[in-house]
């Protein structure tokens, strides 16, 4: 896979009101954007903006009430329908790692590919190659309660990859990590995806993150949502968490959390 050669993410006047007891509310404003093929765009913005909305729509798990989505120039949806091969493209992470409980490690990395009739030597090899991508070499014959929080988020992230998608989506993947390990898992998803060339989606509650990860980041309004700031992130790959010390990296964060506190 290669960065250029990967699709991108086109979303033309995509809106989405949920129908409720109350009418419908509207979840997030007609929102028009590109993805360019293999960038990292990081989303922020409050609890209930629409981030997740938005990170499903794009992910073929709702659908728009107008608008439409395009995956490399593909309609995601047709007459209420997914196109499958669009759908094809894409691997969603979220926060919490999902795994079955009764499959082994790399049974659950594998399942992707089971699914998809791959022959069991040639899924349980992808399946280490990934444990070792992710940084879990050695701990495939375990069950997931026998790993912690970073290591069955690390799992869930293979297990995105086992099928080799263009376009990766994740809605707050280490939001229920500690400090230490979401740096470390942080600088790990930099190595994956510079290594992968994937196009990534990533949404965070956290500012610093999205800053830290993303080559473009985007503010959302609160509800309903719309995107409301842009910046581009300038600093070079792959970066450190020394970064964070820098007062360039810490006026973009300052500047994102002033922003957000004026329109909250
Ligand atoms: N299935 C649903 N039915 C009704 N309302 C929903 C549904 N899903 C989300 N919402 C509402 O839409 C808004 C946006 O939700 P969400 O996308 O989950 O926000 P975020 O991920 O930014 O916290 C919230 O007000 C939420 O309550
Ligand atoms: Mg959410």
């Amino acid at each position: 896979m290669n960065r250029t050669s990967v699709p991108g993410i086109h979303l033309a006047g995509v809106e989405k009101a949920f129908a409720t007891p109350d009418g419908p509310l509207l979840a997030l404003q007609r929102t028009d954007l590109q993805v360019r093929p293999g960038e990292f765009l990081a989303l922020v913005g409050p609890s209930g903006c629409g981030k997740t909305t938005l990170l499903r729509m794009i992910g073929g798990l709702t659908e728009p009430t107008a608008g439409r989505v395009l995956i490399a120039e593909r309609s995601l949806w047709a007459a209420g329908r997914r196109d499958s091969e669009a759908i094809r493209e894409l691997a969603v992470v979220f926060q919490d790692a999902n795994l079955f409980p009764w499959f082994s490690v790399e049974d659950n990395i594998a399942l992707p590919l089971r699914l998809r009739g791959v022959p069991k030597p040639e899924r349980l090899q992808k399946s280490r190659s990934l444990c070792e991508l992710v940084g879990i070499g050695g701990f495939e014959r375990l069950w997931p309660r026998q790993l912690s929080g970073g290591m069955r988020q690390r799992a869930a992230i293979a297990r995105a990859l086992s099928y080799d998608p263009h376009i990766l989506l994740m809605d707050e993947p280490f939001g229920a990590l500690d400090a230490i390990t979401r740096d470390q898992l942080n600088l790990e998803l930099q190595r994956i995806w510079l290594a992968q060339g994937c196009t990534i989606v990533f949404v965070t509650h956290s500012i610093a993150e999205a800053v830290f990860l993303g080559d473009r980041v985007l503010l959302l309004s609160p509800r309903p949502g719309k995107i409301d700031t842009e910046v581009e992130v300038p600093f070079p790959r792959p970066r450190k968490t020394s970064i964070q010390a820098f007062p360039e990296f810490q006026q973009l964060v300052q500047r994102l959390r002033d922003r957000l506190e004026a329109i909250t």
